[in-house]
């Protein structure tokens, strides 16, 4: 990466007041951590190379022509990847959050590549609880979201013809994650999730209120019956026409 002076001024600034300058990367418990640097970015001839987790662990270290050299505390968690100088750290634990370097000496200390790394548990599921009360031609219906950490909770309408969620998409902020409730189509929806994962809950709205879905248009039994009517007016227009016929025929 090309740094202007200015530039890595800003940067070394920003690093020795301990605010964090990498990309942020998101590792589910247990998952793999890929550290990268790029072939463009590596000088031609250095003297040496490593990776760093936050200022003081050096975990890997490279020599010009020279095998890695991984330490101990990390041998058995660290494989060198077939892309030179990049490796992967395995099965995370909340413990490897923090910043990765990637630092270079040539001439001049400098900096490669950094991670910001954070490691979360899956989100736990989440409980969708709901009550309605229906009246005339409208349902309302309040329904929660629950999960052990935090909850929400919003109000549905429904009139004959359209569902509506009173207030709008909802959402909390759970601890690094978020919680949110909303209607999609008829369905009221909760969904936890957080960088690494989510996981829903659903169910349908109308289902809440049968009780006024007929109240508006033509039912399926009008119909029947009219039709029913019709053939009736038929079948005994036809039977006068032709006993009326048959008087005529004698006289
Ligand atoms: C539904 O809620 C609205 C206000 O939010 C209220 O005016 C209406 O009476 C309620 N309907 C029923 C059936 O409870
Ligand atoms: C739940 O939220 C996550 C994160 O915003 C999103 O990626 C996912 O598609 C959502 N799932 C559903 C069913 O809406």
């Amino acid at each position: 990466m090309a740094c202007p002076t200015l530039l890595c001024a800003v940067f070394l600034l920003y690093q020795t007041q301990g605010s964090s300058a990498g990309t942020p990367v998101f590792v589910p418990t247990g998952g793999d951590l890929n550290l990268d640097v790029s072939d463009a970015d590596f000088p031609k001839t250095f003297d040496l190379f490593f990776w760093k987790f936050k200022t003081e662990n050096v975990m890997v270290t490279y020599q010009p022509n020279g095998e890695p050299n991984i330490r101990e505390e990390y041998r058995r968690r660290i494989e060198v990847s077939e892309k030179k100088y990049s490796v992967r750290l395995k099965h995370l634990t909340k413990g490897d959050s923090g910043t990765y370097v990637a630092r270079v000496t040539a001439g001049k200390d400098r900096i490669l590549a950094e991670y910001d790394v954070t490691v979360q548990d899956p989100v736990s599921p989440v409980d969708l609880i709901s009550d309605s009360v229906s009246k005339n031609s409208t349902c309302n219906v309040t329904a929660a979201c629950t999960t052990p950490e935090s909850s929400i909770s919003s109000s549905f309408r429904c009139d004959a013809k359209t569902c509506y969620q009173e207030g709008g998409r909802s959402e909390v902020n759970t601890s690094g994650g978020s919680l949110r409730i909303y209607l999609l189509a008829e369905s009221i929806i909760c969904n936890h999730s957080n960088q690494v994962s989510w996981l829903k809950n659903e169910t349908n709205l109308r289902s809440f209120c049968t009780k006024i879905a007929d109240v508006s248009g033509v039912s399926i039994c009008q119909v029947k019956t009219f039709l029913f009517s019709i053939g009736l007016i038929i079948m005994v227009s036809a039977v006068i026409t032709v006993h009326l016929l048959e008087k005529l025929k004698k006289q």
